[in-house]
């Protein structure tokens, strides 16, 4: 089968996650970059990293790389791909992106201009002066870094964050690929107790589930290669192949909130993911939280002044938290905060801090390793 370059684009923060995921399944020359993983690989590889991945965003093959300071260069650039490859004749071929630090600053004319030159390619190999575009869809994406354009043809449809079980959600939910990451970024994976004491609707302890039981977070979802000739065998045989990898053991995951609606959403949220037998979740206040007595991983996303309630009612919550937790010696932490002050108010350091990105939100995950 044909090889490609793929491209896996990420939160700014979770390329490393990625990477290592990719590298787990197997792909060849994996590489981080600034918020995006490339690889190398066949379709297949692709629809096994679409079902799989759990922290990238989307799965693209990346078509083209080159500089461009004019419309004339992205013009020429796009114009030189072998569309054809990927655009097979009947196939509409929407663009979009997004420049950023760069000459070409508006996203609209580069819209344009590639277009154009995508339709010059295809018009000229399919010998037609206008191209049918009413059988099937191939979106093109791109973006403009610094200079250096990137053009992809998604994979993927909906962005992978998007996993089908979350059509509820709580005020601020987390992406289920940055929840995903940082159980990942801790090292979870089901031995020990996990708890999520400020669970919102759910996305944190399942996505731990997910991972305990080894259980792909693709299989509900629809991706846009199964459009493709041949597409929807290889996304229906990796699909297969991972659910022949999961297992079923007893787990102590529990999820708590202290609103009651959050915890009635978060457990129809398991229910879709098919993980209510494996996450429990009850109404509790954090500011009582009782750390399990064994090994354990406490991992949150408590309200920041910024998102909800404000900042006085966040510092008061998150001082009598890091209390409770002072004396749990065989528990490791992880903490997704946007506030500053996190660290004095919960009393103790970080082991570690990684910055990611929860939404527009520029945020810290400050990381306690216990060393248990
Ligand atoms: C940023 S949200 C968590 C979002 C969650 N990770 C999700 O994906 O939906 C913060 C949560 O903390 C909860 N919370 C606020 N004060 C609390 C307290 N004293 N005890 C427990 N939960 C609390 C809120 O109800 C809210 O659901």
């Amino acid at each position: 089968m044909e090889k490609h370059i793929f491209c896996a684009p990420t939160i700014f923060g979770l390329e490393g996650v990625v990477r290592d995921e990719l590298k787990h399944l197997g792909m060849e020359d994996v590489a981080g970059e600034e918020g995006r993983v490339l690889f190398r690989g066949t379709l297949e590889d692709a629809a096994a990293a679409l079902v799989n991945l759990r922290a990238a965003e989307r799965v693209q093959i990346l078509a083209a790389r080159f500089e461009a300071r004019t419309f004339e260069e992205l013009f020429e650039g796009t114009r030189a791909v072998e569309w054809e490859r990927y655009i097979p004749r009947g196939c509409a071929f929407p663009v979009r992106g997004h420049c950023v630090d760069s000459q070409l600053m508006s996203a609209n004319d580069c819209v344009s201009i590639i277009r154009k030159a995508i339709a010059v390619r295809l018009g000229s190999v399919y010998h037609a002066e206008r191209l049918d575009e009413s059988g099937g869809v191939r979106q093109i994406r791109f973006t403009v870094l610094r200079d250096i354009v990137l053009l992809h043809v998604d994979l993927t449809g909906e962005p992978l964050h998007k996993r089908g079980y979350r059509p509820h959600a709580m005020e601020a939910p987390l992406r289920e690929t940055l929840a995903a990451g940082m159980v990942l970024l801790m090292r979870y994976r089901g031995r020990d107790a996990f708890r999520d004491p400020m669970c919102g609707s759910g996305t944190i302890p399942i996505e731990a589930a997910l991972i305990a039981m080894n259980r792909a977070p693709g299989l509900l979802r629809h991706f846009s290669l199964e459009d493709w000739e041949g597409g929807a065998e290889l996304v229906r045989a990796a699909k297969d192949a991972a659910r022949s990898r999961e297992y079923s053991k007893e787990y102590d995951i529990e999820g708590s909130d202290i609103d009651p609606e959050a915890i009635e959403v978060a457990r129809e949220n398991a229910r879709r993911a098919g993980v209510a037998e494996t996450v429990r979740f009850r109404r509790a206040d954090a500011r009582e939280f009782v750390p399990p007595e064994g090994r354990a991983c406490v991992l949150l996303n408590p309200p920041y002044g910024v998102r909800l309630g404000d900042g006085f009612g966040a510092a008061e919550l998150m001082k009598s938290f890091g209390a409770r937790m002072a004396s749990a010696e065989r528990c490791d932490m992880g903490i997704l905060s946007a506030d500053p002050e996190l660290e004095q108010w919960i009393g103790r350091r970080a082991t570690k801090r990684r910055r990611v990105y929860n939404g527009m939100l520029k945020c810290t995950f400050s990381m306690y390793f216990c060393g248990k």
